[in-house]
């Protein structure tokens, strides 16, 4: 669904980001490191990550702990009131992925944000509280912590808690940010972000005392955040305010262990999201169709390249509609998806000189179970997969590492704070589709299989991913982005593996993005007039930047990620410059 509000705040970062770095003009070269590193949106954040390797914790140590305190220096996205993804790939091989997604309340149906005449009501599923779903990062980093660490909760809580506590000199970005409209209508989220309308000035020290009680309280008792005073506190917040999570809600709620999602790709393998995301699914699909072509061979960037690759992006965002949701609810056919005669199949159906048309694209008959599932789950338009998330990327000595992605999906979640309690709550309720067979202003498509349902997590673009050669782990990626998550990441993989970049370079190059609906090419603003000439006349629909309406993004995602060099064995981290990141190491 598309609001003013969201409008505004797109426009107030296509004007943020003007200013930014340009990846044209930025440094080619990564942060190298002998030992570890982290990659992290904040530069306090991923400092955090390697005092704590320096201090013998591992990669998940230093994961939990840079989360932590992402919460605290990001609270734009980083959270303890959202969800989250964490891929972690140990040196043995052995890799595991951890599903903290939100969960609708029990008390969540699949009508509640239409009005009686069954009209989408504007802003119901991303401002305030009925748009929160049951957090889950909390839990998912102290499952990691507990199960995968090294140290204890409170070690890797410390530096958090200190941030918390004794403050943070704001940028000027920060402090612009927090002057959300949205934030100012919550009276608590209006008190702590913005000094009840004082607002913070760059260079002054943001302490948030009431955040760090809470991290004390759950660095102390991690369990309290779910079952004991903790949770009856969040849920008598959510009560007051009209919200729908309750104390049972919250204590219902776990961590799921899953299957990443395998494949291969040119001799590497790619490890990486399983639904409740679809990234990986539609990232692997996307490269088994792209193996069938020499890109490296067509150039870098050049209109042909460009043109296998969108229509690969057209062909897995298509199937990306009809199948995806939460595995817990629906049988989500990833093995067939990922199957590389089902991707040789749809190679066939491409056009080396020609567009295909959206609307034209046919499911090539591999297997009947593709066909059965997509006749009894029509595609409905679902809504849209807002802006603003981060993702962390780490590695340790060992050659352990971890890929984050998290979120409370928009910028500042749903902008309720929980009173007295600090951190802001998510609204990925929005990340369900409101209602089946509206088009929402991004034209994301999804089916039935994302409805609203109590306990379902809904669907997400988030795709941690790690790729691997020789049994060792070469690269961490990830993203925010939404949609747009799944096709950065595929840039920034193909970059390294296709045209020889570094991985700086990689993730510095030009974006290009296409998600079947709507029918258009996105490309940042730094591609060649001759590129998108080249590209029109092949029948492309090119849009330079991301438009709503009126307004255009010249560019978008984050791209925070590692890669290890094959001689020297050095971790070279790289930070997306769009957003202003770092890359951390020792
Ligand atoms: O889970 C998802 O896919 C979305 N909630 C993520 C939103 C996002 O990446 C926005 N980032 N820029």
């Amino acid at each position: 669904m598309r609001s003013p509000h969201r409008l505004l705040i797109l426009l107030f970062l296509a004007l943020v980001v003007a200013g930014a770095a340009n990846p044209a003009t930025a440094s080619t070269h990564p942060v190298h490191a002998a030992h570890a590193i982290v990659v992290s949106v904040h530069e306090l954040a991923s400092h955090v990550g390697v005092k704590i390797m320096q201090a013998g914790g591992n990669a998940v140590d230093a994961a939990v702990a840079t989360g932590f305190a992402l919460a605290v220096v990001h609270p734009a996205a980083g959270n303890i009131g959202g969800g989250g993804f964490m891929l972690i790939r140990m040196a043995d091989g052995k890799a595991r992925f951890l599903d903290y997604r939100e969960m609708a309340p029990a008390a969540a149906t699949r009508d509640m944000y239409l009005d009686p005449q069954g009209n989408v009501i504007e802003g119901a599923s991303d401002i305030g509280y009925k748009a929160i779903g049951v957090p889950g990062s909390v839990a998912g980093m102290v499952y990691a912590e507990q199960k995968f660490g090294k140290l204890t909760l409170k070690q890797v809580m410390a530096p958090a808690i200190q941030l918390a506590r004794e403050g943070y000199a704001l940028s000027w970005e920060e402090a612009v940010d927090l002057h959300d409209r949205h934030l100012a209508e919550f009276p608590e989220s209006r008190r702590v972000f913005q000094r009840s309308g004082d607002y913070y000035k760059p260079g002054e020290v943001f302490r948030q005392p009431d955040l760090a009680r809470t991290l004390e309280r759950i660095a102390e008792k991690p369990d309290d955040f779910y079952h004991g005073s903790l949770a009856r506190e969040l849920a008598a917040a959510m009560q007051k305010g009209g919200g729908l999570i309750t104390a049972d809600d919250l204590a219902r709620y776990e961590v799921k262990e899953r299957e990443p999602v395998r494949g291969t790709y040119r001799g590497y393998e790619v490890i990486s999201a399983p639904p409740p995301s679809s990234g990986g699914a539609v990232l692997i699909e996307i490269l088994n169709i792209l193996e069938g072509y020499d890109l490296g061979k067509m150039g870098e960037r050049s209109a042909q390249s460009m043109h296998y690759t969108v229509e690969a992006f057209r062909r897995a965002f298509f199937d990306r509609a009809e199948f995806m949701g939460d595995p817990d609810f629906a049988k989500i056919p990833v093995a067939q998806l990922i199957d590389k005669r089902y991707a040789a199949a749809w190679l066939e159906t491409i056009d080396p000189a020609h567009a295909t048309p959206s609307k034209d694209l046919k499911r090539p008959a591999v297997f009947s179970a593709l066909e059965q599932y997509a006749a009894g789950h029509p595609p409905v338009m679902a809504p849209h997969e807002s802006n603003h998330t981060t993702h962390y990327s780490v590695m340790d000595a060992d050659g352990n590492a971890v890929a984050v992605t998290t979120t409370i999906n928009d910028w500042f979640g749903s902008r309720v704070t929980a009173d007295g309690l600090g951190f802001l709550l998510n609204d990925e309720m929005d990340d369900f589709s409101s209602k089946p067979g509206v088009p929402n202003g991004d034209g994301l498509i999804q089916s039935n299989t994302n409805a609203i349902g109590p306990g379902k997590r809904p669907l997400s673009s988030m795709t941690p991913t790690m790729v691997v050669r020789d049994g060792k782990t070469v690269m961490v990626l990830g993203s925010p982005g939404s949609s747009k998550i799944i096709t950065t990441v595929a840039n920034v993989l193909m970059g390294v593996v296709d045209y020889g970049m570094n991985i700086q370079e990689a993730v510095n190059a030009p974006r290009f993005h296409n998600q079947w609906m709507p029918d258009v090419v996105n490309v940042e603003q730094w591609f060649s007039p001759d590129t998108v000439n080249l590209l029109q006349h092949m029948g492309y629909d090119v849009e330079v930047g991301l438009h709503y309406g009126t307004h255009v993004a010249p560019y978008w995602s984050d791209a925070e990620c590692i890669a290890v060099d094959a001689k020297t064995g050095e971790r070279l981290g790289a930070s997306d410059v769009r957003d202003g990141g770092k890359a951390v190491g020792y």
